[in-house]
């Protein structure tokens, strides 16, 4: 494994963000603000990144590993931030620093912590981290005699990347015999399939920007992953998010890092894979205050990066900086005492589909506020019109001295927001919304 030392020692000063969502929005926004970002650049980008100053859309999708890094060479850039999950599993990162470019994400091999779900799960069970049990099974016929005779509720997973579809909890034996049946024919359900127990509790996540063993992490956000108010309909990506999530107590923060974060951190340098990039952390909350590993992911959340970023009081150009120099332990990650909170404008046939058409109204609508920001998801600009393409939209994030004050910030914008087959929850941040403990 190569010196972590080397992988980036000038000024990041040409950085390029890869994916196209409102977290690559966010980042780009956040980055941009930076004086030291000479010239930024999105791959592919959407309608709103294409806007921000100094930054430049690229026409190549986050999978073509081959013009990224060659479009990296040719540009001289200092810096590549990963956005989504799938670049980083087919080895983009190691591809980047094996031509000498720094990188916030991990490696491939790092990356298969959210790319399998059978090696975090053994990677859990052999580090003594906290997750649901399980039983691993390579062939969906075991899986079957399994479910026929396990207790229920039961939770089945797909170990592959499934796009958010790969889980369900099944509470009859039918059920739990037709999801089995599902999600082995699933590309991601291919690779595997995951029995587990069924925990109770509720649900939080928990980020860190980490290199090795040192890290800094983001303040606490609450995403909302369920389709409609009241957390009903299907789960998303994320509909939403406020930060900082009051139920995540110092105490409770602390028994995640001291858990789950730092074991890991620690597990992986030893093993000669040490992290460097965001780890998010799925956290189930038990009765008694315990925390319990659902998932990892490689990344920011979407949409908590849009929460997480617009707190963010430092450059996170010289965070970042810092991180690929072996510094990260010189830099903090600061947050401003105002609550922010995003809602997460989607096109219809969301979650289902993702194809969407046709103009959006009102974003040259009343003039965004420091306080106020419309990041774009799925968006492109055509003949200088910005259009929807599809899934999640907009997320509109605002800030406020509270919670309450920074949801009718963001309410009141989207009043002034339109495009066809819009849907978005109400109940963003409203204590009935959060999950209450089941
Ligand atoms: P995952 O992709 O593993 O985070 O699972 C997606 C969602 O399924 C989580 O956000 C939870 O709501 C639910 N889930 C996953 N594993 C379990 C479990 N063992 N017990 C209860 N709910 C779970
Ligand atoms: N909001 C959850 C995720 O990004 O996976």
């Amino acid at each position: 494994m190569s010196d972590m030392n080397h992988r980036g020692t000038g000024d990041c000063a040409r950085i390029l963000v890869v994916g196209q969502g409102a977290r690559e929005h966010a980042l780009v926004w956040a980055l941009a603000r930076s004086p030291g970002a000479r010239a930024l650049w999105v791959a592919p980008g959407n309608a709103g990144t294409g806007m921000e100053p100094r930054t430049r859309n690229i026409p190549i999708e986050p999978h073509e590993v081959d013009a990224l890094t060659g479009f990296v060479r040719q540009e001289h850039i200092d810096l590549v931030v990963i956005g989504p999950e799938a670049p980083l599993v087919l080895g983009l990162a190691d591809r980047l620093e094996a031509q000498g470019t720094a990188v916030i994400g991990p490696r491939q091999d790092t990356a298969r912590l959210e790319g399998s779900k059978i090696a975090c799960k053994r990677f859990c069970q052999r580090h003594g981290i906290p997750t649901a049990p399980a039983r691993i099974h390579e062939d969906p016929g075991d899986a079957l005699r399994d479910v026929a005779r396990c207790l229920l509720p039961v939770v089945i997973k797909a170990s592959g990347l499934c796009g958010g579809k790969g889980v369900i909890i099944a509470t009859t034996r039918e059920e739990a015999e037709t999801a089995v049946r599902k999600l082995a024919q699933l590309p991601g359900g291919q690779e595997g399939l995951l029995v587990e127990e069924c925990l109770q509790g509720w649900e939080t996540s928990y980020i860190v920007l980490a290199q090795g063993t040192t890290y800094v992490p983001c303040p606490s956000a609450q995403d909302h992953k369920r389709l409609q108010d009241h957390n009903r309909g299907p789960n998303t990506g994320g509909m939403g998010a406020f930060s900082p999530a009051h139920r995540v107590t110092a105490e409770l923060e602390e028994r995640i890092r001291h858990r789950i974060i730092e074991p890991t951190l620690v597990a992986l340098a030893h093993s000669g894979h040490p992290y460097q990039g965001f780890l998010y952390a799925g956290i189930m909350v038990d009765r008694a205050g315990n925390p319990h590993l659902l998932e990892f992911n490689c990344r920011l959340g979407d949409p908590e990066a849009q929460v997480i970023l617009f707190r963010l009081v430092d450059d996170l150009r010289l965070i970042f900086e810092a991180t690929v120099q072996n510094r990260l332990g010189e830099v903090r990650w600061t947050s401003g005492p105002e609550a922010a909170l995003t809602a997460v404008l989607a096109a219809s046939g969301y979650p289902e589909t993702s194809s969407g058409s046709g103009p959006i109204e009102g974003l040259d609508g009343p003039d965004e506020t420091p306080d106020l920001k419309v990041f774009h998801g799925a968006t492109r600009m055509e003949n200088g019109q910005v259009v929807c393409v599809g899934g999640r939209v907009l997320a509109v994030t605002g800030r406020g001295a509270s919670l309450t004050q920074a949801r009718d910030r963001v309410y009141a914008r989207i009043e002034h927001l339109w495009f066809a087959g819009m849907q978005y929850r109400k109940d963003i941040g409203h204590e009935s919304a959060n999950g209450l403990p089941h």
